[in-house]
């Protein structure tokens, strides 16, 4: 539908950014810190784009002031960023160690004396290796208790600092990658494993969820999911059959669970038939919805076109880690969905689909279904950047590409749907897990690159500024 006058964004909106600990860091054996399966995984040959690493990635574990102090200059009202695990419990439990928790605390207070409210998410993707080796991380129910005592102790440090929490960081990202894919840890190709392994991930979430309740604590916690509506090729309803199934297998199989505690039917039906269902044991299903979230969080990046996909048709394709545009291979489940190209779209070096309304619509979705506040955790154009002989970087396709997505938010905002904020990916230049350093999102440029050898100094960008302004204006500048 088209608006004639769009609502303003409301006066809170958290116009913010994002990063995780592993992409900015670095520091990676510092003060007690112990080892993560990303520092594990990274080091096998072959499974990053040439062999990088976050061991310094772009060095905010030293860094964290000058960056702080750079969101400040610029305005920023939220900075989303996550802890490492294993710096507050090198083996993933036990002792705290103290001077992991420090530098969080220091941190916190830092957003907090520049006025930038802090969005902490306690995990994303870097899983202690002691837990890994111990009992396969999340393959075991053990994982529950562990991560549950992690974030209490989070809980308890900024309890009445930290308002806003993000529970599990794109938990459909991390085990299809590291147990369908084998493109994350612990690369593992077996897809009843995952979808056991998704369950007790589900557990932990809401144990998590519940436990922050219990807690009495102020403000919100809810996952962030990556979500990529999907939309069906054309009008043949065998295809929009299959863009159901993929709703349904994509999206609402993590989303139904959070919100509601429940899997979806023709997805849970569709898992028991192929002998892929999760042992659901006595309990499980109460603990599920009794830890329902305060918010949704998405991570949108793109939407995802499908068509029909016979039995003996296309399996799991390769990915483009390289920035070499159309390098992407077709994919799908045989006997549900493949994803094809949507023709109205453009596309990144990377094939991401640029579809601003795909937000809008994303938007509109769970907000029908779930309704629920949505609190945008990530979005953003991962792309190469120049910089100049007079250290500046012209960024005017990030610009535009988040300039249209504004516009689809304030459009839906103006439909209803009830959004917190907005956390670009990413506030500095960072880690891409699988696609190195010359595949950028920040508004900050960071001098490093796959030799690790920059100087790691920052630049601000032509987004930077504009950003600024957006933040100023509540929106209405862009
Ligand atoms: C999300 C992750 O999947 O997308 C981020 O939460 C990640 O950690 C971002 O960096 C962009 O993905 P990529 O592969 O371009 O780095």
């Amino acid at each position: 539908m088209e608006h004639k006058q769009l609502d303003q964004f409301p006066k809170d909106f958290l116009w913010g950014s994002a990063s995780a600990a592993y992409q900015v860091e670095g520091g990676w054996n510092e003060d007690g810190k112990g080892i993560s399966v990303w520092d594990e995984f990274v080091r096998i040959p072959g499974k990053t784009f040439k062999g990088t690493n976050g061991d310094t990635a772009v060095d905010h574990y030293h860094r964290y002031k000058e960056d702080v102090a750079l969101m400040k200059e610029q305005g920023l009202k939220a900075y989303r960023f996550s802890v490492a695990w294993t710096r507050i419990f090198p083996n993933g439990r036990g002792e705290i160690n103290q001077a992991g928790l420090q530098f969080y605390i220091d941190l916190v207070d830092e957003l907090l004396e520049n006025e930038i409210e802090p969005v902490l998410t306690l995990y994303h993707w870097d899983l202690p290796q002691a837990l890994q080796e111990e009992y396969q991380g999340w393959e075991s129910r053990k994982i529950i208790e562990d991560f549950t005592n992690y974030a209490a102790v989070l809980f308890e440090t900024f309890k009445g600092k930290v308002n806003y929490w993000v529970s599990l960081n794109e938990q459909n990202i991390f085990v299809t990658h590291g147990y369908l894919i084998a493109s994350h840890p612990p690369a593992v190709q077996d897809p009843k494993r995952m979808y056991q392994a998704n369950h007790y991930a589900n557990l932990a979430n809401a144990a998590v969820i519940k436990k922050f309740h219990e807690m009495n604590m102020p403000g919100m916690i809810g996952p962030s999911f990556a979500y990529g509506p999907n939309y069906s090729v054309n009008s043949d309803p065998k295809n929009v059959l299959s863009a159901e199934d993929a709703e349904d297998l994509n999206a609402h199989l993590w989303l139904d669970v959070y919100v509601f505690g429940e899997y979806p039917i023709a997805a849970f039906k569709y898992l028991e038939e192929q002998g892929l269902a999760p042992t659901i044991e006595a309990g499980d299903s109460e603990l599920l919805k009794a830890g329902k979230p305060d918010f949704i969080g998405i991570n949108y990046y793109q939407t995802n076109t499908v068509a029909f996909n016979p039995i003996d048709g296309v399996g799991m394709g390769k990915m483009n880690t390289t920035g070499e545009k159309g390098s992407t291979e077709e994919s799908g489940i045989p006997g549900v969905f493949k994803r094809v190209e949507n023709p109205f779209v453009e596309r990144t070096n990377w094939d991401w689909e640029i579809d601003p309304e795909g937000l809008r619509i994303g938007l509109r979705r769970l907000t029908s279904r779930y309704r629920m506040p949505i609190l945008i955790t990530e979005n953003g154009l991962g792309e190469y950047d120049q910089l100049t002989e007079d250290k500046e970087i012209h960024d005017t396709y990030r610009i535009d590409y988040l300039k249209q997505h504004i516009h689809a938010i304030q459009e839906a905002i103006t439909d209803g749907a009830t959004v917190l904020g907005y956390c670009t990916w990413s506030y500095t230049d960072l880690l891409s897990w699988l696609n190195g350093y010359q595949k950028r999102y920040g508004f900050v440029y960071v001098d490093q690159d796959e030799t690790q050898n920059g100087s790691l100094a920052r630049y601000k960008k032509d987004s930077f500024y504009w950003y600024k302004e957006v933040i100023q204006s509540n929106g209405e500048k862009r």
